[in-house]
């Protein structure tokens, strides 16, 4: 199969051209530049190099550099941002700071014919954002674009197949973005277009057939995309000899255990044992109100469980988990601070010993995931679901967690889900947070006095920063009445319009 490197020196989108290369059908992976060599990069057989952005300047000492030595491989290289600027720097050319100082967003681009411009109009939008710039060409290179401020908006050396471009063709406010790195991929690294997740399926499925022929496996099921994807897929290859432990922490929102059991178990025949540990798990969180001993608690206490429902099958050969590639590469980046403790079952191996490991999803982006899982059959709307923190309600109940008001959250959270999928509206994530603070009502001739509930929508690709949805005030009208008139208990209802920064998705 034809792959693409793209060589990670710390840009912000280097994800994402991983995932426009593989939207083109052609693999790409995603390496730091620090972790492998021009020899491995050669012995790997890949057809074509992208140097991704970075946020440093070519000449700090600290920045990231490369071997040379990657110039004489005869694979062809696209530079984007820094990594134009490197191959610039590496090639022998000259980069200085901008004398007009930064380019940033969105930039008139004027580019010549080239391969890498085929179909792409003379005159178009680019995204920019750079300070540095390059001033003298390395030999045997041209220019092959410009913008106003910036006099080598791209460079090429059609002979060697080396091109740099100055701008990012990955983000959608360049126009024909997508167009350029199509050129490079299938143009003048001549990739086949030869990943497809149908054949990802069979070859996957041949594949664990054969390496787990008479294992027994153990698959930690949350009831989430990737975990029900990997275990279908699992399940396809060896049947019965896959055991999903669905541990039920009593956190779900309403009907969600059930349905889980329902889809994966009964339709689709995956072999399910559903633990009910509701009172497991609430005796554990009983007074405990911090977020960060919740999350602390539940993450132990699913392994506890986790550990004892195994022991009572046997001897367990293999652990299958449903990590994808996003869990899987390491950026060159450095430490971030914890904000929260994640919780995924990604943690058990650590605690438990097996003879090896099957992921059988480690190399594909969520969108794949997702294709994958319906290819297999599973319902548009499991594949297709938000996400759901591993902890659960837990991070949406503020102050103590009881079953009471794990009770007021769920039928809260059904109504608001129910009114806001009746509209157009497709925010990324929706839900109902229940506080911790009373409030006082009136309804009829009374005095009431309940819980408030909070409705959060955001807005967000990546998760990592995100924005509140403008929901119309038909829908909230619609869901504030329907709350306090249906769930006993609740008497207020407030909409939270703060993006993450400074405020994060879930509450806790
Ligand atoms: P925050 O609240 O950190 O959430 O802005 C970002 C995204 O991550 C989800 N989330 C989690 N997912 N385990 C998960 O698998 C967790 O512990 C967890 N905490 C938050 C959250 O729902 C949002 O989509």
């Amino acid at each position: 199969m034809d792959k693409i490197l793209v060589l990670d020196f710390g840009g912000q989108y280097n994800m994402l051209i991983a995932r426009r290369v593989r939207a083109m059908n052609v693999y790409a992976e995603i390496k730091p530049y620090n972790k492998i060599t021009p020899e491995e990069i050669k012995a790997a057989g890949y057809k074509g190099v992208i140097f991704t952005g970075g946020p440093n300047s070519v000449y700090d000492e600290s920045s990231p550099h490369y071997s040379k030595e990657i110039l004489n491989l005869g694979i062809p290289i696209l530079g984007i941002c820094y990594g134009h600027q490197l191959l610039t720097h590496i090639s022998g050319g000259k980069i200085e700071p901008a004398k007009s100082g930064s380019e940033y967003g969105k930039t008139e681009l004027f580019v010549a014919k080239n391969i890498l411009f085929e179909g792409v109009p003379e005159n178009s939008i680019c995204y920019m954002s750079h300070t540095d710039y390059v001033s003298r060409l390395p030999d045997g290179f041209k220019v092959i674009a410009y913008t106003n401020n910036c006099p080598c908006a791209a460079m090429a050396d059609d002979e060697k197949s080396f091109y740099g471009v100055q701008f990012h063709p990955e983000v959608t406010h360049t126009e024909y973005g997508n167009r350029m790195l199509e050129n490079f991929v299938l143009g003048v690294c001549k990739c086949d277009r030869n990943w497809i997740m149908s054949d990802f399926v069979t070859q996957t499925t041949e594949k664990y057939k054969k390496e787990l022929a008479g294992k027994k496996v153990l698959l930690a099921l949350s009831g989430g995309v990737d975990s029900s994807v990997a275990a279908v897929l699992l399940h396809k290859a060896i049947g019965q000899s896959l055991y999903c432990v669905f541990v039920d922490h009593g956190l779900l929102r309403q009907d969600e255990g059930d349905y889980v059991e329902n889809t994966l178990g009964k339709k689709l025949g995956v072999n399910l044992i559903r633990v009910n540990a509701e009172s497991e798990f609430l005796s554990r969180l009983k007074g405990v109100t911090s977020p960060e001993a919740k999350r602390k608690i539940i993450g132990e206490e699913f392994i506890r469980v986790f550990e004892r429902e195994a022991k009572k099958l046997g001897k367990i050969d293999v652990l299958a988990q449903g990590t994808i590639y996003p869990d899987v590469i390491e950026s060159g980046k450095g430490d971030s601070a914890v904000i929260k403790s994640h919780h995924n079952v990604g943690g058990l191996p650590e605690v438990m010993s097996f003879e090896s490991i099957a992921e059988p999803l480690r190399d594909l982006f969520k969108d794949e995931v997702r294709e994958v899982g319906e290819k297999l059959g599973i319902p548009k709307e499991l594949v297709r679901r938000q996400p759901f923190p591993g902890p659960g309600l837990a991070v949406r109940v503020t102050g103590e967690i009881t079953k009471e008001k794990l009770e007021l959250l769920r039928k809260a959270d059904a109504i608001f889900r129910e009114e806001l999928e009746k509209t157009q509206s497709k925010p990324s994530q929706y839900f109902a947070v229940l506080l911790d603070t009373k409030s006082v009502g009136v309804m009829g001739d009374g005095r009431t006095y309940g819980y408030t509930v909070a409705l959060r929508a955001v807005d967000t690709d990546d998760f990592m920063t995100a924005g509140w949805s403008r929901l119309g005030y038909g829908v909230l009208e619609k869901a504030s009445n329907r709350i306090t008139n249906e769930v006993n208990g609740i008497t207020r209802v407030v909409y939270d319009i703060t993006s993450k920064p400074p405020a994060t998705v879930e509450w806790e």
